[in-house]
């Protein structure tokens, strides 16, 4: 019925949140137009892993403001939908399946090491709901239901990739080879962008200062702002060099320039050893603006026609359906 090609799988998946962000955009959707050319791409709106966190407003509904949003910025960084799948996890009822299934394959001991669980914990200790103690599992369930050979994440997800690795071992040294171990795109795997004024954590969607972020909605003078204000390391003669414990701010540019330029760091470092920091911050901004600019131009145009979000998102919820209960039939019989 739906003409899925042969071809390697990539899943990805981000959590309808908020707006997106340059750190999404780096770690992740940066390279959504070129992987397409070699993978079959499944690109999940993953709104159950919102749930774990019910402070932010989310919206019980597939064609969501937020949801539509997201739909068009996948369609503006680059996703075809004739070939590859955009679709709202919550509208395919395997990926909850899969989940009870395989939380019986992965130990308390292990969830609990996991860094991002321990850093909410450790701001939240009396309100933490189970299920962001089993967030994780949730994620290797929307990778293994595709027989996914890769991931495209950034850094931060690290931990919780390996975590799914061992899960589909343990799975497959008792019941045979079901399942692909996947692997993290290699783009991607070294990826994490850091807050603009607090270069030792991480850029996040929901800071409390509005100034870490770079949103991918941010009017151009307010990215330029941003990044001209940010956090650098007061040598007494600017220096551009990649030193994340002794300038973890210029690091953090130069890695984002990395990302944005397709350049290596030592490349970049060569380049800008005869600039200021204020002139490298301009050539930065530049380059991010201009970026950003394509992207919104492209959203701005996708955004208006919701019809056609919707449509994606119907025919991507019934593709990605049929594909995964082929894969689930066949781990039911394997438990059998
Ligand atoms: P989320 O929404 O937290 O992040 C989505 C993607 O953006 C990347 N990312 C970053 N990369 C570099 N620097 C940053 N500052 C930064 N902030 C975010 C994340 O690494 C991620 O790739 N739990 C997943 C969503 C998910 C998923 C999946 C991903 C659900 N199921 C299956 C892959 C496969 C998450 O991190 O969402």
């Amino acid at each position: 019925m739906f003409n899925v090609k042969k071809r390697d799988v990539m899943f990805t998946g981000i959590q309808p949140t908020g707006l997106l962000t340059l750190g999404n955009y780096c770690g992740t959707m940066c390279n959504w137009k070129t992987i397409q050319k070699t993978y079959q791409c499944f690109f999940c709106i993953a709104d159950l892993h919102a749930l774990t966190s019910r402070n932010n407003n989310y919206i019980k509904n597939s064609f969501s403001t937020t949801i539509l949003d997201m739909v068009a910025l996948y369609l503006s960084c680059g996703v075809n939908p004739n070939d590859s799948t955009i679709f709202v996890q919550s509208d395919v009822y395997t990926h909850s399946q899969l989940y009870w299934i395989l939380s019986n394959f992965v130990y308390f001991g292990e969830l609990s090491r996991m860094t991002q669980f321990k850093k909410k914990l450790s701001i939240n200790k009396t309100r933490i709901n189970l299920s962001l103690f089993c967030y994780p599992v949730l994620m290797a369930a929307d990778i293994l239901l595709y027989q996914t050979n890769c991931v495209s994440v950034g850094l931060d997800q690290k931990q919780h990739i390996e975590l799914v690795q061992k899960i589909a071992r343990r799975f497959n040294s008792i019941y045979g080879d079901i399942f692909i171990i996947p692997d993290i795109l290699d783009f991607s795997r070294q990826c994490k962008i850091m807050a603009l004024q607090e270069p030792t954590k991480k850029m996040s969607k929901s800071d409390n200062n509005i100034n870490n972020t770079i949103f991918l909605l941010d009017s151009l003078d307010t990215i330029r702002f941003k990044l001209l204000h940010s956090l650098t390391d007061s040598d007494p003669l600017s220096r551009i060099k990649y030193d994340i414990f002794n300038k973890p701010g210029i690091s953090n540019l130069l890695l984002i320039l990395s990302f944005l330029t397709k350049k290596n760091i030592s490349v970049l470092e060569d380049e800008f050893k005869n600039y200021r920091y204020f002139d490298f911050k301009e050539q930065l901004s530049d380059i991010v603006c201009d970026r950003i600019l394509k992207i919104q131009k492209l959203y701005f145009k996708f955004r208006k026609d919701e019809d056609y979000l919707i449509d994606i998102l119907r025919f991507g919820s019934k593709k990605s359906l049929i594909y995964s209960q082929k894969n689930f039939f066949n781990i039911l019989q394997a438990l059998k």
